[in-house]
């Protein structure tokens, strides 16, 4: 798999906050940042060849959107590896690490199997969803939109929500043993030793292909919870504070990216989608 240049991941994340304070600073469901968040993400897609699709929902009195790219090189569609990320942020902040994150490092992986023209096994699709924040709402649209007979053609859904927590912790799930070793495989390769969350379990978009039968899997690097003194040994970080300080809040901006967690997990997304469509 290619190294994915968090130089590209960090100037995404610039965009996504220029966005978010273009848009009185929030990329909230219902508020005018979000739409202007799937517009930018389509427009990197659609330039780079990706067959793109907004699927617009009603939630809550106003319009939602999932942006969903497919690669159209490769393998049938009967089997397919899909790999997410929910662009939608609160309205109380910009929503960089919660989730211009894991929306800027699938964006980049995606971008990556472009620039290769890669021919893989398997059909490969991105997605990024709407108003997760609202309760998943965007990926249980798109998972009951599907057929019983299209959700069997889904072999792995990869999951990103938060991956530069500045505290970071390098979690896996553990919602299947064999996409949780191809993860755990890559950090052990650059020497980071990896753990569970139960802080993730059906927490986020995954939970929605959890629920249908899909196989998942994803990383995650913290949310409001404090990290131990014995992870804060491990991964070189702050015992006794939260992983991310600014969940949820205002100041979750630009300058809330642990630039180290953000690089490593892009790399682990690139590795996970090039071995698991191979
Ligand atoms: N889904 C939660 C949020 O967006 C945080 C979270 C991320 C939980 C990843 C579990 C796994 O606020
Ligand atoms: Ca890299
Ligand atoms: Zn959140
Ligand atoms: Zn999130
Ligand atoms: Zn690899």
């Amino acid at each position: 798999a290619p190294d994915i240049s968090v130089d590209a991941v960090q100037k995404d994340l610039k965009e996504l906050q220029s966005v978010a304070e273009e848009n009185g600073g929030n990329r909230a469901h219902g508020e005018p940042g979000f739409k202007a968040s799937i517009d930018l993400i389509k427009k990197k897609l659609d330039d780079a060849g990706f067959k793109t699709d907004v699927q617009e929902f009603d939630h809550g009195g106003t319009t939602g959107y999932n942006l969903i790219a497919d690669w159209p090189k490769g393998g049938s569609e009967d089997n397919t590896v899909m790999a997410g990320s929910h662009l939608d942020s609160v309205g109380s902040g910009p929503g960089i690490n919660d989730n211009g994150s894991g929306s800027a490092g699938i964006l980049e992986v995606a971008l990556a199997v472009a620039k290769e023209k890669l021919e893989p096994k398997k059909h490969l699709r991105f997605a990024w969803w709407g108003a997760e924040e609202e309760g998943l709402v965007g990926s249980q649209k798109y998972v009951s939109s599907l057929s019983e007979g299209d959700v069997k053609k889904i072999n792995t859904y990869l999951n990103f929500d938060m991956i530069a927590s500045p505290n970071a912790g390098y979690f896996v799930y553990d919602d299947d043993a064999a996409v949780q070793k191809v993860f755990q495989d890559y950090f052990k390769s650059k020497d980071i030793t990896t753990a569970t969350s139960p802080e993730v379990n059906g927490r986020s978009d995954h939970a929605s292909f959890a629920d249908a039968g899909v196989t998942v899997g994803g990383t995650f690097t913290g949310a409001g919870e404090t990290m131990t003194e014995e992870q804060a040994k491990q991964w070189d970080g702050k015992a006794g504070e939260p992983y991310d300080k600014c969940y949820h809040s205002e100041c979750d901006d630009i300058s809330n990216v642990n630039e180290k967690a953000l690089d490593l997990n892009s790399d682990a997304i690139a590795h996970a989608v090039w071995e698991l469509s191979s």
